[in-house]
């Protein structure tokens, strides 16, 4: 099968496409390189012993979407590329929307002319509301909270609409909980520019002497060591979830809907001691207040994956931070 992959030199984008020339598949990445490095190319091709075409751009250039897809005789779309930082999204609304909403909407009238009609979407566990109690199944109501669950939720909502109208799309919805880790080489893996938001980057580079020491953001949350806890996925369990995914919905009409997640709750301190073992030093944390917009604790309800695409995250903690710490400690400064 020929695939767009939109975002592939990514971090998630990057490890899907590995996977996807594993399995025989042909993936032509589109990227604007707004967040990732070309030299990504190089390290998939090391993996692999292929470099998949590349086509430097943006998804809301309809003309050149029109172009990649006909030229490339593309017969699925996976879509990654879209911004991903919670806390700019609330600053700036208008560029997450115009960016994750309209680069989706473009997409799809592109896929449309072109009458490519399976698309696989990145959605995220922050469309969940935080009112129900974890496990969180795909039923869970959803009320985002900030501006990049809402972008995330109203592309959801397009893709459930455009399928309804004609019955030839098939359109699957991601719920990625918390990816993390890295391929097992170290080649590629997480390269955030700037101060890391997220917990795991953020411990990487504490632990490869970038960073002085780890905040914890809060410890007198309502679960069993205070600290807030999550569902993290290892990124290489996640890109096979997007081959089990594509493999179920391609000629399959209507839109799915699933969560990608372990089904298992991990605490900020339990990771911090995960990371300290896998990087054999103590890494040195302080207690901080809560992170506005947090919630307490939630983890997925993954049944509907594994029993429809017959799929389950199969990696531990232990080996996400070994991955991670493989990948960090190979790339102190991240992709050249
Ligand atoms: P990433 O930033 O590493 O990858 C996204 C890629 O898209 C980047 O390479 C970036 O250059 C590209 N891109 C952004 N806007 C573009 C545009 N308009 N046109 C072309 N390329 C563009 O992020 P990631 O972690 O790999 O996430 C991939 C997708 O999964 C995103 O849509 C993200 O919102 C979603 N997601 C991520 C997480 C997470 O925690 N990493 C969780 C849930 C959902
Ligand atoms: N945390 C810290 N210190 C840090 C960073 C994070 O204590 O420096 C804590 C947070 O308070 C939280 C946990 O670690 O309890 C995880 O935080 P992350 O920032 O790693 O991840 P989030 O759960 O906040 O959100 C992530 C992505 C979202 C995505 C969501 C999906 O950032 O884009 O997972 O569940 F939607």
């Amino acid at each position: 099968m020929r695939i767009l992959v939109t975002g592939g030199t990514g971090y998630i984008g990057s490890h899907t496409c590995v996977q996807l020339i594993e399995k025989g598949w042909q993936p032509v990445i589109i990227d604007s390189l707004v967040n990732s490095k070309i030299s990504v190319l190089d390290r998939i091709h090391q993996i692999t012993g292929t470099r998949p075409a590349f086509i430097e751009g943006d998804v809301r250039d309809a003309g050149l979407l029109q172009k990649v897809l006909t030229e490339h005789a593309i017969e699925a779309v996976i879509h990654f590329a879209g911004l991903k930082a919670v806390g700019e999204s609330v600053s700036m609304p208008l560029k997450y929307y115009d960016n994750n909403v309209h680069g989706s909407l473009v997409l799809m009238k592109a896929m449309k002319q072109c009458h490519v009609k399976t698309l696989v979407f990145s959605s995220s566990a922050t469309v969940y509301g935080d009112s129900s109690e974890p496990p969180w199944s795909e039923h869970v109501p959803t009320s985002p909270t900030n501006p990049y669950g809402q972008s995330k939720l109203m592309v959801d909502q397009i893709m459930a609409d455009a399928s309804i109208s004609d019955t030839a799309w098939s359109m699957t919805s991601l719920r990625y909980f918390n990816p993390v880790g890295a391929h097992p080489s170290g080649l590629i893996g997480e390269d955030p520019q700037g101060i890391p938001n997220n917990l795991m980057p953020f411990l990487a580079q504490v632990a490869v002497g970038r960073r002085e020491a780890l905040q914890v953001f809060g410890n007198d949350y309502p679960t069993p060591d205070g600290t807030g806890v999550r569902d993290y996925i290892h990124v290489t369990d996640l890109a096979s979830g997007h081959i089990a995914a594509l493999s179920y919905a391609h000629g399959r009409s209507g839109h799915h809907v699933f969560n990608l997640g372990s089904g298992q709750g991990i605490s900020v301190l339990q990771m911090q001691r995960a990371f300290s073992k896998a990087c054999g030093r103590d890494l040195p944390f302080v207690l901080s207040p809560r992170r506005a917009g947090d919630v307490a604790a939630y983890w997925a309800d993954p049944q509907r994956a594994q029993s429809t695409l017959n799929w389950q995250a199969k990696k531990s903690i232990d080996d996400m931070c070994q991955d991670t710490w493989r990948w960090q400690s190979q790339n102190p400064s991240g992709y050249p």
